[in-house]
């Protein structure tokens, strides 16, 4: 599965800068995201981290988990489901704390990574006046904006950010929200001159 998918990006990233460089324009990588964005997911703390660690990361990692927000039923069963036909040994005890943890981190209350979220091409970009309207307008209902004028993320960190909060709730078209993420990587990213 992941194989595939990195070999699919390599041959479209390869594809557009061959016809950049014929048109004598260069590619801006980040603009040429022809794949689904994914979630990121932090590693937990405590025993559960070495839970995990000991009997889910070798097949697959754990960004995954945030495509869904079930109750502990709901995750059971989603588990089950996906493993029945593979040998996942594990005790209850540990079942029981990666159950707990899930139930809790991915929640029903909260929201869903979106699985197909792709990233438009944008070939106009926001000045700060207008990406300071669009936070105005879209980001600050829930928050201040404190909250992102202490961050500093690379810009596929601000996109699963920002994806994450239009899933909550906040208003952005597409091209909006890939002009956000190229200005916040610009502007907020993690250059120390920032
Ligand atoms: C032996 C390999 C293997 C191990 C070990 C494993 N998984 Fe999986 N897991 C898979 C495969 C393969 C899929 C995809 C199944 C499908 O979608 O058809 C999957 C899917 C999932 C999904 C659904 C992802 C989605 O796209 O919604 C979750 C959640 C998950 N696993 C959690 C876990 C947890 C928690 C553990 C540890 C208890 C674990 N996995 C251990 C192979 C494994
Ligand atoms: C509907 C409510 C809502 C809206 C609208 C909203 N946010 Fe958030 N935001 C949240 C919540 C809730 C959290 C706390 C999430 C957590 O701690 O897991 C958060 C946290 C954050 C964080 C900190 C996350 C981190 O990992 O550092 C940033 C940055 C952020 N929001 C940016 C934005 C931006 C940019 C917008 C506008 C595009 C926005 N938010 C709009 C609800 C919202």
């Amino acid at each position: 599965m992941t194989w595939r998918s990195g070999d699919v990006a390599l041959w479209s990233v390869a594809a557009v800068m061959a016809a950049a460089s014929v048109c004598g324009v260069a590619p801006v990588a980040a603009q040429f995201l022809e794949k689904p964005t994914r979630p990121q997911v932090e590693p937990p703390t405590g025993p559960v981290r070495q839970v995990i660690f000991k009997n889910c990361i070798s097949c697959h990692g754990i960004d995954d988990y945030a495509f869904s927000a079930l109750d502990r039923a709901g995750w059971t069963a989603l588990i089950e489901n996906k493993h029945k036909d593979l040998n996942v040994p594990v005790s209850n005890e540990d079942r029981d704390l990666v159950l707990d943890w899930v139930a809790a981190r991915f929640g029903p209350a909260s929201k869903p990574f979106p699985r197909a979220y792709v990233p438009p091409q944008i070939t106009t970009f926001f000045t700060d006046p207008e990406a300071q309207t669009l936070l105005g307008s879209a980001c600050t209902s829930c928050h201040g904006l404190d909250r992102v004028n202490e961050k500093r993320y690379s810009p596929d960190r601000w996109r699963v950010i920002t994806v994450d909060m239009r899933e909550r709730g906040a208003k952005v078209t597409d091209e909006e929200l890939e002009r956000l993420v190229e200005w916040l990587g610009r502007v907020r990213g993690t250059n120390p001159n920032q």
